[in-house]
């Protein structure tokens, strides 16, 4: 595998490549990445993923200098993935000068859920994920639905861009007790990593009372914020929304059946936890 940390020696490296397949990464790599990169695979070659933990989509009081870095057992696993190239670019190769032009997401889809807790998060993602897309030049590139909002974004961001990068999603990853693989996991102290899966299960419950013909979703979406709250979590929201845009349903989408997901954010202790199921 070869690392470039060069914008001009990967665009080398990937010169008359037409079918790369690219994942961005902010690095702390665990299995739920690796899917990634194996879901990559299939869809083109060479497979190349980036690591560059990016400062733009960090909120002043989030984790960005305690953002675990771990580069060495990243690269280490994804040599094993048989990943071609790692761009793992300094902050000077990507940011040379202040980047002051920005790709600021649309209202309701980027300030909203996510964006209503962390303000700027999505135009920090998009504006690197379209410049690491101009560094790479990929045909495809896969995202997690884990950060469901965060893929639909960049999906809509590249349908109107025209941009030539087809954007793939890749189921999330759990543990065996249904906790969604997340770098920030890492974070959780014993007893919080035995609480962690009762977000999970919490989105299965609001998503079985959805199924069983509830149409009271604002009451579900209080008594699920209770019952988290009751357990000793901080919920930010819990939120049943349209699949295809993230809004809230009206009583005519659930009539017909349109298609749904509960997402959800909570803090236990220090520690941010978001989670979703498609209902
Ligand atoms: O999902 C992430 O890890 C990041 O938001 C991404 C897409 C790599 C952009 O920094």
């Amino acid at each position: 595998m070869k690392i470039i940390s060069n914008i001009d020696e990967l665009r080398d490296q990937l010169s008359g490549q037409l079918r790369t397949a690219f994942v961005p990464t902010m690095g702390n790599l665990h299995e739920g990445h690796l899917s990634l990169m194996r879901l990559a695979r299939k869809h083109g070659d060479p497979v190349v993923a980036s690591i560059f933990v990016n400062r733009l989509q960090f909120g002043p009081n989030e984790d960005f200098d305690k953002y675990p870095r771990t580069f060495q057992a990243d690269v280490e696993k994804l040599e094993k993935e048989g990943v071609y190239v790692l761009f793992a670019p300094t902050e000077k190769d990507l940011y040379p000068e202040p980047q002051e032009f920005r790709v600021r997401p649309p209202d309701d889809l980027g300030n909203t859920l996510e964006g209503e807790f962390r303000p700027g998060f999505f135009t920090g993602v998009t504006t690197i994920v379209l410049k690491l897309f101009s560094c790479v030049q990929p045909r495809v590139s896969v995202f997690g639905k884990k950060d469901y909002q965060q893929l639909m974004i960049i999906r809509n961001m590249s349908r109107q861009f025209a941009l030539p990068t087809e954007i793939i999603a890749a189921e999330t990853w759990r543990a065996e007790d249904g906790l969604a693989l997340s770098s920030r996991n890492m974070y959780l102290n014993d007893a919080q990593r035995a609480e962690a899966p009762a977000l999970f299960q919490l989105l299965n419950h609001v998503a079985g009372e959805v199924r069983a013909g509830h149409l009271d979703i604002m009451g579900l979406e209080q008594s699920a914020m209770a019952h988290l709250a009751g357990r000793g979590w901080q919920p930010d929201y819990i939120s049943v929304r349209r699949r295809m845009d993230l809004q809230s349903p009206t009583a005519a989408d659930l009539a017909a059946g349109a298609p749904l997901v509960v997402l959800a954010a909570a803090k236990l202790g220090t520690t941010r936890l978001i989670d979703n199921l498609e209902i």
